[in-house]
């Protein structure tokens, strides 16, 4: 059987690796791609750790969740793509055959827009698939998708996102944009302000600022949505004083204890970020993503492409938990 290589956690507590494993076949309607650029997520470093390690059902097991390559083998059924198409795609480490830290992986995947490069494509799948769980699925904010017809319906509404310079934060603030939102105002380091603004921010608050009096001194109404894409305690805290009272506030994590008490009325909707589990959002929206790219309503995160292949995962993976990473989407290419 052919071979690849792969960084695979053999088994629980077990030392993460670059390993020859099998390259496996695609089964129908699947395709086997050939991974060329691969982005690293906070959830990569997250899931090795006990407290979440209850996610992963059994070992070996291989990470990655974003990836962007070409298209090597089709399985039956398949009549979308062809060998040698460049696609972009969402892995699935639930599911290491579709994982991404891997030289080939198996998935469901869209045509790379062809303004990007593979580093850039690599850096879309799970934050705008985050970013737009939050906004228009019925159960967070629930808007229409601007790839449903919803395209500049709100206007005269204001949001804050909470992690402008974030990656999940910059497809929440092009998204907002895309649906028309004529105030968005976002927190980051104001270092990063310019490139805040340039993903469609119209405000930004400084995060080491008192975010809920600067917020009040723009806002003569609270917003309907806080889109907290950092969501620690004290994030989630000023995001409820800023909200209306029958406003939703959005969370890439869980609820802190210390929100329950004053939530009151606001909705609280913590997303998860896949496709596959909200199938119907991701086939519409997927069925968009390329034209929008190509014709630059939404464009890709700055990139930092990492040296040393599958194995320079690991020390990126550390600056991620380390918090030293900002406004960057760290990519690794798995062929190298
Ligand atoms: N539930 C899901 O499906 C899902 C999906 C994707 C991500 N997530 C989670 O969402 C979080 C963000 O992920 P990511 O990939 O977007 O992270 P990331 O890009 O690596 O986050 C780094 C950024 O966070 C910003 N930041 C950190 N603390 C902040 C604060 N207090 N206020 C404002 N900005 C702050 C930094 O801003 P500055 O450098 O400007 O200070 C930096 O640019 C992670 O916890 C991740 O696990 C969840």
């Amino acid at each position: 059987m052919a071979q690849q290589k792969a960084l695979v956690l053999p088994e629980k507590g077990g030392n993460i690796k670059v390993t020859d494993i099998p390259i496996p076949k695609p089964g129908k309607n699947e395709i086997l791609v050939k991974v060329h650029s691969t982005a690293l997520n906070p959830a990569d470093w997250k899931i090795q750790k006990p407290s979440y390690s209850h996610f992963i059902k059994s070992y070996p097991v291989i990470f990655g969740i974003d990836s962007a390559g070409i298209v090597e083998e089709i399985g039956d059924g398949v009549t979308k793509f062809q060998k040698g198409d460049k696609v972009f795609h969402q892995g699935d480490f639930f599911n290491s055959k579709s994982a991404t830290f891997q030289q080939y992986t198996i998935v469901l995947a869209d045509f790379i827009p062809s303004n990007l490069s593979f580093d850039q494509a690599a850096t879309i799948p799970l934050c705008i698939t985050s970013a737009a769980v939050g906004l228009y699925l019925k159960d967070g904010a629930g808007l229409q998708a601007p790839w449903e017809g919803g395209e500049g319906k709100y206007k005269d509404q204001s949001i804050v996102i909470f992690g402008g310079s974030s990656s999940v934060g910059q497809y929440a603030m092009q998204l907002a944009k895309l649906s028309g939102f004529s105030t968005i105002i976002a927190t980051s380091s104001i270092r990063n302000a310019d490139l805040v603004k340039s993903f469609g921010a119209t405000h930004v608050v400084d995060r080491n600022a008192d975010v809920v009096a600067e917020v009040k001194k723009i806002l003569s109404d609270s917003p309907k949505i806080v889109w907290d894409a950092v969501s620690l305690e004290d994030t989630q805290i000023q995001a409820i004083q800023i909200l209306a009272s029958d406003g939703t506030l959005l969370l890439v994590g869980p609820p802190h204890e210390s929100i329950k008490a004053v939530q009151g009325d606001r909705k609280v909707y913590r997303v998860y970020g896949s496709p596959f589990v909200h199938r119907e959002l991701g086939i519409s929206m997927y069925s968009k993503l390329t034209e929008f790219f190509e014709s630059g309503k939404l464009k890709p995160s700055p990139v930092e492409v990492l040296p040393n292949g599958l194995a320079g995962i690991l020390p990126g993976l550390q600056r991620l938990e380390d918090n030293k990473v900002s406004a960057v989407k760290l990519i690794a290419r798995p062929q190298e």
